[in-house]
């Protein structure tokens, strides 16, 4: 008895243990900013940092977001992201957060896409955006659709690797801010990566894939795929 009680101790710190390293690592300093030049460099979890004698706040500083990105006549899509991850601030690198200013024409579109490696928390400054996410695929085989027409300062939140999009259903300009909870989130636009890909994704896949004749799949692929 007092065995089994013990194999069971065991198995539930090994669950309980398995769930804690599901997260990103904790860093193991106060902070890594990204570094090209090796002699300037210490090592970190095998990458380059800075050394942190050296490190300044323009590391950990970025100006411009004020700034609107182009949305207008030769943005199809009407929206424009602008992001700043650690490719634009150095001193994020390790830290696992990064901001997104995101504008939007009137009935502009951010289109369906994921991050793979963040969660995407959103709050509108202006105007008003449908948005919404939608689920893995369920137990009964479905996707579920959570969506929401935002107002300014309602907060959304997109959970991490899943499709969303956000749409911008005002007559006049919006804009939104987006925190993400990895310093290099990622984008997989869902229209480009399948039917935009270099090389092309082979017509008798997409077309058994998508239930479609093989014509519709080459006229898909033929057309000119954008993300914002
Ligand atoms: C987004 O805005 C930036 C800054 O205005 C501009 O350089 C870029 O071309 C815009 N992107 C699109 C797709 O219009």
């Amino acid at each position: 008895m007092a065995i089994r009680n013990i194999l069971t101790y065991i198995v539930v710190i090994a669950i309980a243990s398995s769930v804690a390293y599901a997260a990103d690592p904790t860093q193991l300093q106060d902070f890594c900013v990204a570094v090209n030049d090796p002699n300037a460099a210490l090592f970190v979890n095998g990458q380059f940092c800075k050394n942190p004698m050296e490190a300044t706040p323009e590391d950990f500083f970025r100006q411009g977001l004020d700034k609107p990105g182009f949305t207008g006549n030769g943005n199809r899509l009407g929206a424009n992201v602008t992001l700043v991850s650690a490719a634009q601030v150095p001193g994020l690198n390790t830290l696992g957060i990064s901001i997104a200013r995101i504008d939007f024409a009137p009935y502009g579109l951010n289109p369906p896409h994921t991050h793979p490696r963040a969660t995407e928390i959103l709050t509108v400054l202006e105007g008003t955006l449908y948005v919404g996410f939608v689920t893995s695929n369920l137990q009964n085989g479905e996707n579920k659709l959570f969506d929401k027409v935002l107002n300014k300062g309602d907060v959304f939140v997109f959970p991490q690797g899943l499709i969303h999009f956000q749409l911008n259903v005002g007559k006049t300009p919006a804009v939104a801010i987006a925190g993400l909870s990895s310093q290099n989130p990622g984008v997989v636009t869902i229209g480009n990566a399948v039917f935009g890909a270099e090389k092309p994704i082979s017509v008798d896949v997409l077309s058994k894939a998508f239930q479609l004749d093989g014509n519709v799949i080459k006229r898909l692929q033929s057309m000119f795929w954008i993300s914002p």
